[in-house]
């Protein structure tokens, strides 16, 4: 037996995508070095009698300091990172966004000097592309892809961010040329467009207007419109934040037709419903997001088209504003007409409890489908894996230990990010990540932070494995 581990995690229920078992976790070097029993010793030994170790969640679509027209996002990485960690979650992918006019490499460096040496979480990142010039795709996107940015999001809405149909055609066929995944946020823009007009006309412009304005049609519409240009250009795409049953009887047909259509969903369209953006006063902003949250049906339908593997994904679609702020929900310090609120709600640090509870404790999904859609898929899906996403031998020590039984009621309080609310405040959970290991360092332990800044290392990422 060689010199000591440098840690070793004693009596763990394991639980991977596909398995269960009992063993002992020893790390060397930021790694697993050994499943088993009897490994030997250990610099510093954790007992998880009682826990489940979990693989750490990726969180595979957050946004981070993001650059904005107007307005400012209230977690940069290292608060983003530091909420994340104490969620159970050990790897992030936010996003580099192009700003029209701008080069996309010259935004991937922005977004590398953004994330400087703040995350305490090992990350990646995603594109976005708004200005998909000739040099973008001919030069930059293939050079981007080969250096290890093999993923990026497209709009199909918001002004400042939507391409066209054609440019859509266009930014697929650069992935189908050199084997990147491609995002889709899948609204009609014009319909909404058209909607809001009317809705402002007709002086309603309270917050809960905000889900009037993209009714499902408009999701449904553009669901199946890019499902449409996927099969143009013979390539796999995934459709973000899905958020009820029209959306995922387009995504279930595509299926049905052979079609490598992935899909995502978040907490919002699990746990909220219009209703919340219909309360007193201005409170509605808080759960303004896009794809609007539905109703208790559709809440439903998500729920069963998780149980039915539907979505390969389980994202927080983090995008952090603070309510009470001029530069958040109250931008300039006003209570906004709802087309103009910041559209994003926080949730990096209660995904996992969230789906945890109401999936697994529930008992409306496998704890094996839990770890797939919150680890393991988006690992695969976005090049990470088998160093992110499982618990086997060589991979990073990234791992989540769960008491499974410990009743939580989340309040703002106790999370950690910089965003003044959560949605999710007074709802009673079972089950919290207890210890959080990033590459075998303890980043949180019982709702207190103990990462640092810096540990978190940059990661490029393969090709996506699209056969999960
Ligand atoms: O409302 C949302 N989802 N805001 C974040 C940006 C996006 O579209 O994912
Ligand atoms: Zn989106
Ligand atoms: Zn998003």
């Amino acid at each position: 037996m060689g010199s000591k581990y440098d840690l070793m995690i004693t009596n763990a229920e394991v639980v991977t995508a596909s398995d269960l078992f009992f063993a002992d976790i020893a790390v060397r070097g930021g790694k697993i070095e050994a499943l088993g029993h009897d490994l030997g010793e250990a610099e510093r030994v954790i007992d998880a009698k009682g826990l489940l170790a979990l693989p750490g969640g990726v969180d595979a679509h957050c946004h981070l300091d993001q650059p904005q027209e107007i307005g400012h996002m209230a977690d940069d990485f290292e608060s983003g990172s530091r909420s994340a960690a104490c969620g159970g979650t050990t790897t992030i992918i936010p996003f580099a966004a192009q700003m029209r006019g701008q080069s996309l490499r010259a935004a991937v460096e922005d977004y590398h000097r953004r994330a400087g040496r703040k995350s305490c979480l090992d990350y990646a990142f995603h594109m976005i592309i708004t200005d998909p010039t000739p040099k973008v795709l001919k030069d930059e996107l293939p050079a981007l892809i080969q250096e290890g940015y093999t993923s990026f999001k497209i709009y199909m809405t918001y002004d400042d961010l939507k391409l066209d149909d054609r440019q859509i055609l266009d930014v697929l066929t650069v992935a189908h040329e050199h084997g990147a995944l491609v995002m889709v946020h899948a609204e009609n823009s014009d319909c909404i467009s058209w909607l809001t007009d009317r809705l402002v006309a007709d002086g309603k412009t309270a917050p809960k207007y905000h889900a009037v304005s993209r009714p499902q049609a408009v999701e449904r519409e553009a669901t199946h419109r890019a499902i449409t240009f996927s099969e143009l250009t013979d390539v796999p795409i995934l459709i973000v934040h899905v958020s009820g049953a029209e959306a995922i009887e387009q995504i279930r047909w595509a299926h049905g037709r052979g079609m490598r259509i992935f899909a995502e969903t978040c907490p919002q369209y699990l746990y909220l419903t219009a209703d919340d953006l219909d309360q007193h006063g201005y409170e509605g902003a808080k759960c303004v997001c896009s794809p609007p949250p539905r109703d208790p049906q559709n809440q439903e339908a998500v729920w069963r088209a998780l149980a039915h593997n539907v979505f390969s994904v389980f994202s927080s679609d983090h995008a952090p504003y603070s309510f009470d702020d001029a530069e958040g929900k109250k931008l300039g310090g006003h209570e906004l007409h709802f087309h103009h609120i910041p559209n994003g709600i926080p949730g990096l640090e209660t995904r996992l409890p969230l789906l945890f509870s109401g999936g697994v404790v529930g008992g409306r999904i496998s704890i094996h489908q839990f770890v797939a859609m919150t680890s393991t898929q988006p690992a695969k899906l976005y090049g990470l894996y088998p160093r992110k996403g499982s618990i086997v031998v060589g991979a990073d020590a990234d791992i989540a230990l769960w008491d499974p039984e410990v009743k939580v009621s989340i309040h703002n309080t106790m999370l950690h990010h910089n965003v003044d609310y959560t949605p999710y405040e007074g709802i009673a959970i079972t089950g919290w990540p207890v210890m959080t290991f990033s590459r075998g360092q303890l980043v949180a332990k019982s709702f207190e932070y103990l990462g640092h800044s810096g540990h978190g290392q940059f990661m490029p990422c393969g090709k996506p494995v699209l056969s999960l």
